[in-house]
């Protein structure tokens, strides 16, 4: 088994993320915050104050005139795009690597985590969490960052891993733990606490293939394994590992989702498909 140690270390390999981050996504969920507020706190990172302004006069959005501050570009885009963009800003180096072990490409990790968030967002939506839709936008954003330490040593006992999922029964994840002693949940999880993400989100991050029931009953949780869960089956970028989790038809049954309402949001996710492609172009 590998040496834990080694695994934690390469926390510090990733790229951090901007502690303006956190606060933007708490403040937008604040019911009484201002957009002064948050337009302030964005002025404090000059990165990703320029980031913005620079997606906002894109073609992505194609409004018909320049925007040149924050203020004007909560106005004209909307807070909630403004909150998405600041979070796709801040994690996009990271995501943007290759991920061995787990069969993704450069760039295909971060197309993956940007789809499962647009999908959270849509679920969001249809179960009336928007006092909570950053931290689940958030949360399927950033689910799999464990895979960005974890991958090398996946990828060193990768065959180990699939002799327990293909003749076991296994979970991929759950056979990450018993070989290499951790899984992508847990490294995912310590991540989110060396960069002082909020408990909840780094629940999210730590329980997003529902592992125990606590996950399950928890609604938040079980709609980021659900987004996860929907980029499986259209295929987006699913890797070696896609389809070797857990698929609980009970937390549908909860949620009072049917296969139809599942086929929906493919299908609504299919349309906005060339959107979220030209949006992973321009961050
Ligand atoms: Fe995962």
């Amino acid at each position: 088994m590998t040496d834990l140690k080694d695994i934690v270390g390469q926390i510090d390999q990733l790229e951090p993320i901007p502690p303006i981050a956190g606060q933007i996504m708490a403040l937008a969920e604040e019911p009484d915050s201002s957009l002064s507020e948050i337009a302030e706190l964005i002025l404090n990172d000059p990165a990703i104050t320029a980031n913005l302004l620079k997606t906002c006069n894109s073609a992505y959005f194609g409004l018909n005139r320049k925007v040149d501050s924050v203020r004007d570009a909560i106005g004209f885009v909307g807070l909630d795009h403004i909150v998405r963009l600041v979070m796709l800003n801040s994690v996009s180096k990271n995501f943007n690597k290759q991920s061995q072990g787990y069969g993704l490409g450069e760039g295909e990790l971060w197309r993956h985590a940007v789809t499962s968030a647009h999908v959270a967002k849509i679920l969001a939506g249809k179960f009336g969490r928007s006092r909570h839709k950053h931290l689940i936008y958030t949360a399927a954003l950033l689910k799999d960052i464990g895979k960005l330490i974890l991958g090398r040593f996946v990828a060193f006992s990768f065959e180990e891993i699939n002799i327990l999922v293909n003749s076991k029964g296994y979970s991929f994840n759950d056979a990450e733990k018993k070989i290499i002693g951790m899984n992508h949940e847990e490294i995912g999880a310590m991540v989110g606490k060396q960069w002082c993400f909020s408990d909840k989100l780094i629940f999210i991050i730590g329980h997003h293939h529902l592992s125990n029931e606590t996950a399950r009953e928890d609604l938040e949780t079980s709609l980021v394994y659900l987004a996860d869960i929907i980029c499986m089956m259209m295929g987006v970028c699913t890797g070696a590992d896609g389809l070797s989790y857990r698929f609980y038809g009970d937390v549908l049954k909860r949620m009072d989702l049917t296969e139809k309402d599942l086929q929906a949001i493919i299908a609504e996710t299919g349309e906005n498909q060339q959107k979220i492609e030209h949006l992973l172009n321009l961050i």
